[in-house]
Parts: C-alpha cells; structure tokens; sequence
C-alpha cells in the first residue's frame, strides 16, 4: 500500500555521474577526499560509464584534467584534450547515455580561478572570460557533447555561449546551465579531484551568497532569458528551498548538483560505522527529488541506480 500512494520516485534515468578524466592510458588514481571516485584516462573512464549505463544511469557529466596549466586555461578549447576525447569515445561506445561537459577555466588556469584575471586590479574580469568559455563550449560540442554545462557564473555566458553554438550550425546541443550555484566549503573535496583550488582570494566574487534567495531567483531567470534550455541548483542538500522555487516559479527543467562535500560527510559517517550509507544516500536523493529537481547530479549514481535495479 506504501507503493501504492507513494509520491515520490527516484529513477535510474534522471541520475548523473560526475567523472573526472586526464590523458594516459590505464590510469586509475582514486581522490583521498572521495572513497569510490577515481581520476582516469578515457579507456578507464569508459569502463565507469559503461557499468553505469548498465544499471540505467542517465547520463555523464565530465571534467577534464589538463597535463599544462595557463594564465587563461587554452587546454580548454584544444579539440584534442581529454574531455573532447572522452566525449568522442562515449557518443562512440555508450550512444544512449547522455554525455554533459563541465564548462569552466578553473581546471585549465594555473590561478584556478573559474575566469581570467584583469593583471592591474587581480580581479576575475567577467567580459574577457565569456569568449574563452564560448570556445570551450564550442570545442566540447563539436566532438558531440549532448549538453554543454557551464559552471563558471560569469555574467552574460549563457547568451555567449548560446550565439557561439548556433553560429556554428550546432543549434542542437543544449545548456544546462549551473545557474544558481553558491560559494562555500562543499566544493572542498572537488577541488583535490579536479586539482582546481584557487591559488589566491576564493569565488565569493561570481559564486552566490548562500543566505540569498530572491537573488537565486534572478540568476536563473537570466540564464533562462539567455537560452538555458534546463537550470541547475548547487549544492543540493542544503539548498532544497531553492530547488523548490525554482521548479515551481519557472517550470523549467531543473537539476540539483550533490556535491562533493555532501558525498564525502555520507562517506566519511558510513565509514566510522555511525550512519548506514545505502540508506542515507536513498534518503538524501529522495529529498532533492521530493524538493522539485528533474535530474540528479551525484558521485552515489551508480550506486543508487544499481540498488534501484535490484528493486532496493
Ligand atoms: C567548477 C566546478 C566546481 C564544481 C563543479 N564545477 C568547483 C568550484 O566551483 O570550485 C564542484 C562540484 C563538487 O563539489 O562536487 N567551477
């Protein structure tokens, strides 16, 4: 009778795995801060997606890991990195998962910050950062993302990223755009994966404040107005009034991003033996879902889709 009335469903399908993917061949190096996450060459990486797809996750979101680091993040755009192959290799391999790309510098910039940074003020400097991040979009669709992500929060990327695509005939990819997406300590674990720990200041400049929530509102309001085709609210967890608004007051497609830092405390509990992991991870998801996301991004989604398939 709990089945019958129940209101709440999670599904395989609407869950995303972050992978983190480098160049090389047979790497495997697992993140200290992440038990169960693993930075990998693209054949390794592969393996992941492919023993996700069998479980019925949904889709991919990738991050690539450069081998140079620059002032302006150029290994970003360049066709032949590891995300654009990593991309090629799944859309080859593994057609029907949904293949996303991170759009962002900080990965590429030897600053880490998520935009190029104006020499004279030491600044991120918003304007000169939207082309960069077009090409990088541009670079990761023409080796046939499905979905382009851009996390940087710059003012204006949305729209630039949108003109660049369809300028080049490639009015098919969609964005999903990281439209509310709070600074603070829950990117902590993240940013050992991706090796992008900002070298000065910290985010708080374009990253949003987590005390608002009107200001969340305009954020996605403007990614929309730009051409986002889904929105997505990050962290998740401690966010859940702002999925909700945002579900209900745009109607548009929205995900929910369970960051590192919420994966690594469910880890980190269920390690000392003080909360049962499966149960907790359920619960967890069953919230941000229960709260109004669509699509769940999650370091637990092979894991919950494989106990989903074996009706857990
Ligand atoms: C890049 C980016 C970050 C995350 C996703 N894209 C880190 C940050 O903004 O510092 C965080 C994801 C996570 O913590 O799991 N800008």
């Amino acid at each position: 009778m709990r089945r019958l009335v129940r209101e709440t469903w999670l599904n395989p399908s609407q869950l995303v795995l972050p992978l983190f993917v480098r160049s090389g061949e047979n790497v495997r190096q697992p993140v200290d801060s992440m038990p169960g996450v693993h930075q990998t060459s693209v054949d390794e990486m592969l393996r992941d997606a492919e023993a996700a797809a069998e479980v019925g996750v949904g889709g991919v979101l990738l991050f690539g890991i450069p081998d140079h680091k620059d002032a302006v993040g150029s290994e970003a755009w360049n066709d032949e990195g590891a995300v654009q192959q990593a991309v090629r290799a799944l859309k080859r391999e593994l057609p029907q998962l949904v293949t996303i790309t991170d759009v962002c510098l900080c990965e590429y910039t030897d600053h880490g910050h998520c935009g190029v940074i104006r020499r004279e003020t030491g600044d991120v400097d918003n304007d000169a950062t939207l082309e960069l991040l077009a090409r990088e979009a541009l670079s990761h669709a023409r080796a046939g993302a499905d979905i382009v992500a851009p996390s940087d929060m710059m003012d204006g990327r949305v729209g630039a990223i949108r003109q660049a695509l369809d300028g080049a005939g490639l009015s098919h990819t969609a964005i999903l755009s990281y439209a509310a997406k709070f600074a603070g300590p829950f990117y902590g674990p993240f940013r050992e994966a991706a090796e992008s720990t900002p070298q000065f200041g910290d985010r708080r400049s374009y990253q949003m404040d987590a005390a608002n929530a009107d200001e969340a509102l305009r954020e996605v309001l403007l990614d929309i107005d730009e051409g986002a085709d889904m929105v997505m609210v990050k962290p998740a967890g401690p966010f859940l009034d702002i999925i909700h608004r945002v579900k209900h007051e745009t109607g548009y497609p929205v995900a929910a991003y369970q960051v590192s830092g919420e994966f690594a405390m469910i880890r980190a509990a269920a390690e000392r033996g003080w909360i049962d992991c499966e149960r907790v991870m359920m619960d967890s998801l069953l919230g941000i879902r229960r709260a109004g996301a669509d699509v769940i991004i999650t370091y637990f989604a092979r894991d919950a889709a494989r106990l989903l398939a074996s009706g857990g």
